[in-house]
């Protein structure tokens, strides 16, 4: 046994730091009853810990700190990339022309998630003013273009040549220039990770850019810029960070830094998630949502991810609906499965299922909560945040069986606790319609 049943925050955390490469568990257990699942080692991994160069986190913080830290840099131009409101942005804009630093914007626009048209947009428009400095305003859209327009402003060659899956996936040659993001929902957390996901609609497919450079030199986490929100893109984002808690906590390969972020990002989800979705304009609800949102972020580039995050990527170039969306959507049968998938798995599986229980705990508030418990609790909230199915965003029986493929492939996938048969995923995809 390798947690304590017990929580009310984090009892037992300590005796839960266990940690692994994605093994199938068969190498090393007995029996066919165990087959499924990935082992996790009993012992402390070695790991490692990227994040920001800096994160700065408060109310009214973003204003604040980012000309400031932009005339620090030695910006002399910069590339403010916003997404469907740009005006949000023009106080910026005054504060550094008031330090003597030029600025220009670019904004990805409203309709749909970016694609890598939009890429190779940002980075005309930041070659055009010359920018040394490039600053995300705006949601995971933004913020994942701005760190890409950053990077690519001192490579050699296009956005393609760095591409995974739909490019030549070349390491990035020189450092990107600096690049500060500053989120306006809760949701990706993508102002701590080291990638940028575009999609790419001639592939009908999503992938990234990626490198330990790409990550930002400064993350302003600024709650009051959440507060305007609207009720279902607040929903479909926090069960995104959510989800990005979760996912890295149970996943095959989590360590204890990340398990001590997720696990606080998932209470602080679970007591203000309904409250930020009722009242936008409740500050202390949307402070929780952005911490949920930044310590899911540092957890999935540190740890890994599982079954919604290895569907929402390829379901995302398939259909083009939001990710946040598409997550949410598949996150109560993802959990059901999984937890049925365990408790079917034998021994082998105990100490993933184990991490299931401490995960309803957390969620629930109640220290004798199952991990049966906590599907019940995530179905809940996803009906009561009026959470659509799959087929609002054109999925159809049809496709799952493309979709399955796809998934089959992703590293997300590979990080889920339990290895699923094409028939579990399935079901996922059937029974989130
Ligand atoms: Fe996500």
């Amino acid at each position: 046994m390798l947690a304590s049943r017990a929580v009310g925050g984090h009892p037992g955390l300590l005796s839960t730091l266990r940690s692994a490469t994605c093994r199938p568990a068969h190498s090393r257990a007995r029996g066919p009853r165990s087959l499924p699942c990935r082992s996790m080692s009993v012992s402390v991994p070695a790991f490692e810990f990227v994040s920001a160069g800096r994160i700065v986190f408060g109310r009214g913080e973003a204003l604040r700190r980012v000309p400031k830290a932009a005339k620090e840099l030695g910006a002399t131009s910069v590339l403010i990339v916003v997404g469907s409101s740009p005006t949000r942005a023009q106080p910026f804009a005054d504060a550094l022309q008031a330090l003597g630093i030029a600025t220009c914007f670019f904004s990805i626009g409203g309709a749909g998630e970016p694609t890598l048209d939009t890429a190779e947009a940002g980075l005309a428009a930041a070659k055009a003013c010359n920018a040394d400095l490039v600053i995300s305003i705006g949601g995971g859209s933004a913020v994942d273009t701005g760190k890409a327009i950053a990077a690519l402003r001192t490579q050699p060659e296009g956005l393609l040549a760095y591409m995974e899956v739909v490019g030549q996936g070349k390491p990035l040659v020189n450092r990107p220039v600096p690049f500060i993001a500053v989120p306006t929902t809760a949701g990706t957390g993508a102002e701590v990770t080291k990638n940028s996901v575009f999609d790419s609609p001639q592939a009908n497919v999503k992938a990234s850019i990626r490198s330990d450079w790409m990550v930002p030199t400064l993350a302003v986490v600024d709650p009051e810029l959440t507060l305007g929100v609207p009720a279902d893109v607040t929903a479909a984002t926090g069960l995104d960070a959510l989800t990005q808690c979760l996912e890295p906590y149970v996943c095959c390969a989590p360590n204890p830094m990340t398990d001590c972020l997720a696990l606080e990002g998932l209470r602080r989800a679970a007591r203000s998630l309904r409250r930020a979705y009722v009242d936008g304009g409740d500050v202390g609800a949307r402070e929780d949502m952005c911490v949920a949102s930044l310590f899911g972020g540092l957890s999935l580039a540190n740890a890994k991810l599982g079954a919604v995050h290895g569907f929402a990527g390829p379901l995302g170039g398939m259909l083009h609906g939001p990710h946040g969306a598409l997550c949410a959507a598949m996150l109560p049968a993802a959990m059901a499965v999984n937890v049925e998938a365990l408790q079917a798995g034998g021994p082998a599986c105990e100490p993933a299922l184990q991490r299931f229980h401490t995960v309803a705990q957390v969620l629930t508030g109640r220290a004798d909560a199952t991990a049966q418990d906590g599907v019940a609790w995530i179905r809940d909230i996803c009906a009561e945040l009026r959470i659509p199915g799959l087929k609002a965003y054109g999925m159809t029986a049809e496709r799952v069986p493309e979709a399955i493929l796809k998934a089959g492939k992703s590293s997300s996938m590979k990080g889920n606790p339990v290895a699923l048969s094409e028939q579990q995923m399935a079901r996922i995809l059937t029974l989130s319609m």
